[in-house]
């Protein structure tokens, strides 16, 4: 029990890895806000975990939708004392073929969203005293990938986010952490590998560039969020923490 009597909101909590990270801090101890804009999955998530987990429907781009949805988690929690930002979205695009409209959309997501949730739930993080941001990046957040640039874009634009408000935060006693996955078999990578038209050969592409030579999986990556969000990291601030199965060497 770990996370026994601690209060976290999750964004992108409804699939993949923010679904994985919640049902991991569940059994340990925390009650857990999900917080997503697909408000099917949120309710199939939330009736899965039970009486300590709470859905609110929310898209990170939209200010108004994140405050009065932080707000209502950190009612209904009794306060905050983690955060963990894992909603996202990912596709490939080669440059030539990636339109502004495409570029903003992957930004707003992916970067605008982080910026807003942290700052809506930042009073109540602060009135904690002990509290924990846990920004899912990626590997694409430190090494570039072909056909990827606006999602290595708002990936890095996001490690250094988090390195920099671990600065600014450290006074409040909130510690500030990324997590660099490699690729991890959830419901998005599912999709962008039907969208290739040749599942087998991305799939093998994939494994071919990482040391474990497999797919890390979401409960892989939860296991490194309930980490940072836990007084076991309590020395840990500013990181960017590579699961990738050893990719980034490649
Ligand atoms: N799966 C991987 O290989 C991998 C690797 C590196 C990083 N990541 C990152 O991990 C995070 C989670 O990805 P996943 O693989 O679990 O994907 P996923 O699609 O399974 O889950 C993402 C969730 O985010 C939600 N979401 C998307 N846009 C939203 C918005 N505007 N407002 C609110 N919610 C929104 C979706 O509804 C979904 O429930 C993403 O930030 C992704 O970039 C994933």
């Amino acid at each position: 029990m770990r996370m026994r009597d601690r209060k976290v909101l999750i964004t992108g909590g409804a699939s993949g890895i923010g679904l994985a990270s919640a049902r991991r801090f569940v059994t340990e101890g925390a009650k857990v806000a999900l917080l997503d804009c697909d408000a099917e999955k949120l309710g199939t998530a939330a009736r899965e975990l039970g009486d300590n987990a709470m859905a609110v429907r929310a898209d990170v781009t939209n200010e108004q939708e994140v405050r009065e949805a932080v707000n209502e988690a950190t009612h209904a929690l009794h306060g905050l004392d983690g955060l963990v930002n894992a909603a996202g979205i990912s596709f490939w695009r080669s440059f030539a073929e990636l339109t502004f409209e495409e570029w903003r959309r992957m930004l707003s997501i992916n970067l605008d969203g982080p910026f807003l949730v942290c700052h809506a739930a930042l009073p109540a993080l602060s009135a904690s005293g002990k509290a924990t941001i846990v920004n899912i990046a990626s590997g694409a957040g430190l090494q570039p990938r072909q056909n990827f640039s606006a999602y290595c874009a708002s990936k890095g634009g996001l490690v250094l986010f988090t390195k920099a408000i671990a600065m600014d935060l450290a006074a409040d006693n909130i510690r500030v952490n990324a997590i660099c996955p490699g690729i991890v078999m959830t419901p998005l990578v599912e999709r962008n590998l039907s969208l290739t038209g040749d599942r087998e050969t991305a799939y093998q592409r994939y494994i071919s560039r990482n040391l474990m030579r497999r797919f890390g999986t979401a409960e892989e990556i939860a296991d490194a969020v309930l980490w940072l969000s836990s007084h076991e990291s309590a020395f840990v601030t500013g990181s960017a923490v590579s699961i990738d199965g050893g990719s980034v060497f490649h």
